[in-house]
């Protein structure tokens, strides 16, 4: 491409740290789509002929239909992409080839093929999380009424639902639908025109260039247009706040299907076995989920690393926005469908969860409550008789509700027969009635809104 320049070829070691098609390669369709909306508004401003103009859109169709079969020749002396369809598209058209890249750099054809790559890649992973989202609401529903324990410090502490628990995560992955859809209408500018850096002499018409390729708006500084990362950040940003909420979850569901919790399993297409201990059934891909966090929160890492200090405008540098970011997505798309697999098959050993929601003194807060609103004692008092409570129970091995009323008074005289009413797990989560609360009518309600909006 520069041999005019050039005496000699590149040094392998030059080729080597410089060749990016191996990675590049997947923005193949991204970059014959920049390519045409140049070509296009090229001809329309009258700076390529109509006959030029057409040869070079069927020569790009013809790339296309050769990368489709299979049969297109990348090749690394081409180094990327970009020059790899042109040398190719030389190939098959000769001379009007040349043409394409008048009034466009490389630079401004990278930026403009990674944004739409990265624009397609927030708006699929909206859509695996709105999947995951309506396979959660089907199971909440499901489990609406269904008692387990709610835990502070992984500690028992109230009683709540399944179904509140799993709309814990409808809420999550609905705020990173949004942090998706947010760095999207951001991101969505055309840097196409900026040229190497500083804009082109050609008359060119970037508004229309922008709008074949779904912008909003061209970009409005060219040296900003070329140089900017952004947008990648900003998705790795939102992947790595996605790829924490799917490890916490995987990371509950890892806990809830050791034998010790026996809260849950998975059937043995979601599992796998021991090749020495026979008795084993693994979480593996909810550990695997949990896992992938690595790479993705790494991906924000990575390409920060590279953005940070690199003057204006284009550095080589730029070259390593897209693995981090190519691995980042791949590893949250498996994450979202490994996921979303996993809840639509978790098996809940509800039984077993319910006598966990009974266990631990779980509602020894309502105890506390009943003898604020009942006894009018001050919170701190009551929360004193009932420690006190606790200790007896636990001291003769028995639940709050086992104590008797003689037992109970001798804490607090004013205790009458009525406190057993709101001692039970299920009195303690129907009673839950305020606003994004764990009783069954309240995520019955938040269940149906949340339908509403998907
Ligand atoms: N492969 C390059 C990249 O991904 C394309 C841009 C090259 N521009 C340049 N001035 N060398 O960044």
């Amino acid at each position: 491409m520069w041999g005019g320049r050039f005496s000699s070829r590149p040094a392998d070691i030059m080729q080597a740290i410089n060749v990016s098609i191996g990675v590049d390669r997947r923005l193949w369709a991204q970059d014959l789509a920049g390519s045409r909306a140049h070509c296009r508004m090229l001809i329309q401003q009258g700076i390529v002929s109509a006959a030029d103009g057409q040869a070079i859109l069927n020569g790009l169709d013809q790339v296309q239909a050769e990368i489709e079969a299979g049969t297109f020749p990348f090749r690394d002396q081409f180094e990327d992409v970009h020059m790899n369809v042109e040398a190719r598209l030389s190939e098959l058209i000769g001379e009007p080839s040349g043409r394409l890249h008048t009034a466009r750099s490389r630079n401004d054809q990278v930026a403009t093929d990674f944004r739409l790559w990265v624009r397609d890649a927030c708006d699929r992973t909206v859509a695996q999380l709105q999947a995951l989202q309506s396979v959660l609401l089907d199971r909440a529903e499901q489990h609406a009424g269904d008692l387990m324990p709610g835990f502070t410090h992984l500690q028992t502490a109230q009683p709540v639902t399944l179904g509140h628990h799993l709309m814990a995560y409808v809420e999550m992955f609905g705020r990173d639908a949004g942090r998706f859809a947010d760095a999207r209408t951001r991101m969505n500018e055309s840097p196409l025109g900026a040229a190497a850096l500083a804009g082109s002499p050609f008359p060119i018409d970037r508004q229309m260039t922008a709008a074949e390729l779904g912008f909003d708006r061209p970009m409005g500084n060219s040296l900003d247009a070329v140089s900017d990362r952004d947008f990648a950040l900003e998705s790795l940003a939102a992947a790595s706040i996605c790829a924490g909420h799917l490890s916490r979850f995987a990371e509950e569901i890892v806990v809830w299907m050791t034998p010790m919790f026996g809260f849950a399993s998975l059937p043995d297409d979601l599992t796998t076995g021991s090749s020495i201990m026979p008795q084993k059934r693994n979480p593996d891909a909810a550990e695997l989920v949990r896992a992938k966090t690595g790479r993705i929160m790494g991906g924000f890492v990575a390409l920060s690393t590279v953005m940070k200090g690199l003057p204006l405008a284009y550095s080589k540098d730029m070259q390593e926005d897209k693995p981090p970011v190519f691995e980042a997505f791949d590893a949250l798309d498996l994450a979202l469908n490994a996921m979303t697999a996993m809840v639509r098959a978790l098996h809940p050993d509800t039984g077993r969860m319910a006598a966990a929601a009974g266990a631990g003194f779980s509602t020894a807060t309502d105890l506390a409550d009943w003898l604020v609103r009942e006894l009018n004692l001050p919170f701190r008092r009551a929360h004193h008789v009932t420690g006190a409570a606790v200790k007896r129970a636990e001291a003769l091995g028995v639940g709050l509700a086992d104590l008797s009323l003689a037992e109970l008074q001798s804490l607090e005289p004013g205790v009458t027969e009525a406190v057993y009413k709101v001692l039970s797990p299920e009195a303690s989560c129907a009673s839950r009635q305020s606003f994004g609360g764990t009783a069954p009518d309240q995520v019955r309600a938040r269940i149906a809104s949340w339908r509403e909006r998907l």
